[in-house]
């Protein structure tokens, strides 16, 4: 497995998550952001202790499958022991794990907020309502939040670790509960329910309506009007919780781990994401570098090696030919042609990288650096070779 030197790695999240108890993993999509925060979480509960619990959306099946959730929805499920014993970890706390689960959040939030039993079952049996849940434009990201307050303020773990939803700008997730909250008094929601509010306003006299109703089917409209109308009946819920969920994310206890790789797009979003996070002066605790290519790469005796390999692979293939068994000396050229060539490639790559990490304009408290690992990371023992780098080590057992 490729690893970066030890230059190109500061700090552990080691004290951070041992400091808060709020974590929210964020960043450009793709980057690891599901797997950092499990990572994190697993490392958090085995050293620090407690009742560690991550947060996930949407992880890869085999991830979800090695913390024990597939096939579960918003529970949140103690990871046994025996993932552990199995990575060869005696864990000092307990790790628990939960997905978010878009629909099954919504239906909870309305039984925990609707005003009454009435609006409650008639929110939960509207068709409208039972269709776009799960897809409510924003809907995931405000979810996201809600179920952290939710889980939050009852209390039960010492660490939240949270993944979040990826977004088409990674802060979205930030404004959802004001924006959510925005929606339900605005104007064109008002607009939308306003014949079905008032009786005396003649439906079919409206072209608009008259055109909707034969296209959509009376049906349609009223159950739209009918689901608007009973929403805004927990409007000042919605409002409240949102500034709630405003104060925990600015709160002390709570920190934010920008996770990003080192290519161009992915990092300079991450950057202005770092850059938002302090001007609404929120905690940027962490950045992680994820899936970064090794220092030796960028090592020049070994790029020396390398051009060595390509640009004298006839010569060198002679001399070796004798040396590997079935080889043909033209067959030899060729790979070592191709192995010295493609070496060449990934140090320009790996200095790209180095450069991009230089210019870094963000300075967080702790920067750690990951390597990109040979395959993807999707079981216990995967996870803890992660997690021991996120803690500034370098795994003993190296895959
Ligand atoms: N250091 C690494 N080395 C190799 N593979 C990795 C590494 N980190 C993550 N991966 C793999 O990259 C893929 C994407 O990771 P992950 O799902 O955590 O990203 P994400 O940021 O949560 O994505 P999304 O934005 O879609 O939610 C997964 O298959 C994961 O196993
Ligand atoms: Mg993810």
């Amino acid at each position: 497995m490729p690893r970066p030197g030890p230059a190109d790695r500061v700090g552990s999240l080691d004290g951070l998550m041992a400091s808060r108890e709020i974590v929210v993993a964020c960043g450009p999509g793709g980057v690891g952001k599901t797997t950092t925060a499990a990572a994190a979480a697993a490392m958090a509960a085995s050293r620090i202790g407690g009742k560690v619990l991550v947060l996930t959306v949407d992880p890869a099946r085999r991830l979800a499958d090695a913390l024990g959730l597939e096939g579960i929805g918003n529970v949140e499920r103690r990871v046994p022991d025996d993932a552990f014993a199995e990575a060869k970890v005696k864990p000092a706390g307990e790790l628990w794990a939960a997905m978010l689960d878009t629909k099954e959040s919504w239906d909870s939030l309305i039984r925990t907020h609707a005003p009454d039993a009435r609006t409650r079952d008639q929110i939960l049996g509207n068709p409208l309502y039972r269709n776009i849940s799960g897809r409510f434009v924003q809907s995931h990201d405000y979810i996201a939040m809600e179920r952290l307050f939710e889980i939050h303020s009852e209390g039960d773990y010492d660490l939240i670790v949270v993944d979040t939803p990826p977004t088409r700008n990674a802060l979205d997730f930030l404004d959802a509960p004001e924006r959510m909250a925005d929606f339900f008094s605005s104007r064109l929601l008002r607009w939308l329910i306003v014949p079905y509010r008032s009786r005396l306003v003649n439906v079919a006299s409206r072209p608009f309506y008259q055109v909707a109703d034969r296209i959509l089917g009376t049906q349609f409209l009223e159950d739209i009007a009918q689901f608007f109308i009973l929403f805004q009946t927990m409007y000042d819920g919605f409002v409240q919780r949102a500034r709630a969920v405003q104060r925990l994310l600015a709160n002390h206890r709570t920190s934010f781990m920008v996770v990003s790789t080192l290519e161009a797009v992915p990092l300079r979003e991450a950057e202005f994401f770092a850059e938002e996070l302090t001007n609404r002066r929120l905690h940027l605790g962490a950045v992680v570098l994820n899936k970064v290519l090794p220092a030796y790469l960028r090592d020049p005796a070994a790029t020396a090696v390398a051009e060595a390999m390509r640009d004298r692979s006839a010569e060198l293939a002679g001399a070796l030919a004798a040396h590997i068994e079935g080889s043909g000396e033209q067959q030899l050229r060729r790979v070592l042609h191709e192995v010295g060539q493609s070496f060449v490639d990934y140090r320009v790559v790996a200095q790209r990288e180095a450069e991009q990490r230089a210019e870094l304009q963000t300075v967080p408290e702790t920067l750690v650096s990951v390597p990109f690992f040979d395959t993807d990371v999707h079981d216990f023992g995967g996870l803890m070779q992660l997690g021991e780098w996120l803690w500034g080590e370098e795994p003993a057992a190296v895959a």
